[in-house]
């Protein structure tokens, strides 16, 4: 039977080690949250986040912004929160509204604050493995895999689309942690082919059950990054998982697999930030 990777226990048994963490080292750390604009979608992650920080035992601050906010103000007041000593880490919510430029908002936050690691020093240093912040759903991933007793090292992964925030760090951790790396995207030519020589597959296309049977290994770990609401109002994934479960080792579910790991990576960042030498 293959194994269902359960992300919502994972990212609990993190989040409790943390809870402890922060309390027997009396850390003191506190989150800001800014986020511009009211975008529906966004406000539910914030919430989550700030839930999660209140969880753990540190502090969060929530900068609710308008959406008519200039991006002079924006980074005005990044630059307040980086030199503010009580704050540890900053997270700007995306997506920013169009008027304003996410690239340079990213780079305004300090490289010692960016607990979302999606500074470009952040993302360099993840490339020529050196401490820094990992953008929190591949980190998740890995901790997904580890905690699952997945062995990476040796392995086949096949990382299945290319974003900043998911596909490119997530293909850096995987090539740290000694697999042999292959990145798919939109343009790659005998996708199936190419993904069912993984041994460990991750979808992050953003197309809703693309993967099926045919691009997956008998055997294979499937690791699914996707999370869409199909028109009967249920979540699915980027893996048609009915399709596809029986011929895994082990899959995650969508919802409860990779998911809840996000906000758990990023309160491992938290406190991270809040030892991290200032
Ligand atoms: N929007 C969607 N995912 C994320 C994330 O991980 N961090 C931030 N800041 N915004 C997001």
């Amino acid at each position: 039977m293959p194994t269902i990777i359960d992300g919502k226990a994972i990212s609990t048994a993190i989040k409790d080690e943390l809870k402890k963490e922060v309390a027997d080292r009396n850390i003191k750390a506190t989150l800001a949250v800014i986020q511009v604009g009211n975008d529906p979608a966004s406000t539910v992650y914030v919430g989550n986040k700030k839930k999660a920080c209140a969880y753990i035992g540190i502090g969060s601050k929530s900068y609710e912004l308008p959406e008519e906010t200039t991006e002079e103000d924006l980074l005005g007041l990044i630059d307040d929160l980086n030199k503010d000593d009580e704050i540890s880490g900053i997270l700007v919510q995306l997506p920013v509204p169009k008027h304003i430029n996410e690239k340079k908002i990213t780079a305004a936050i300090s490289p010692l604050k960016d607990v979302d690691g999606f500074h470009p020093e952040s993302v360099g240093r993840l490339c020529i493995g050196q401490e820094g912040f990992v953008s929190c759903t591949p980190a998740g991933i890995i901790e997904l895999l580890k905690r699952t007793g997945v062995e990476i090292e040796g392995k086949e992964c096949v990382v299945i689309g290319r974003s900043n925030i998911v596909g490119k760090p997530m293909a850096l951790l995987m090539l740290a942690n000694n697999a042999t790396v292959t990145v798919c995207h939109s343009r790659t030519k005998d996708l199936a082919g190419i993904c069912k020589r993984a041994d460990i597959l991750i979808a992050a296309v953003g197309k809703p059950k693309m993967i099926t049977s045919e691009y997956v290994k008998e055997g294979a770990v499937v690791i699914d990054v996707g999370i869409h609401r199909m028109e009967n109002g249920k979540l699915c994934g980027d893996v048609d998982y009915d399709d596809v479960y029986e011929h895994t080792s082990a899959i995650t579910p969508v919802p409860g697999g990779v998911g809840p790991m996000t906000i758990a990576m990023l309160m491992v960042n938290c406190v991270k930030a809040a030892a991290w030498e200032k």
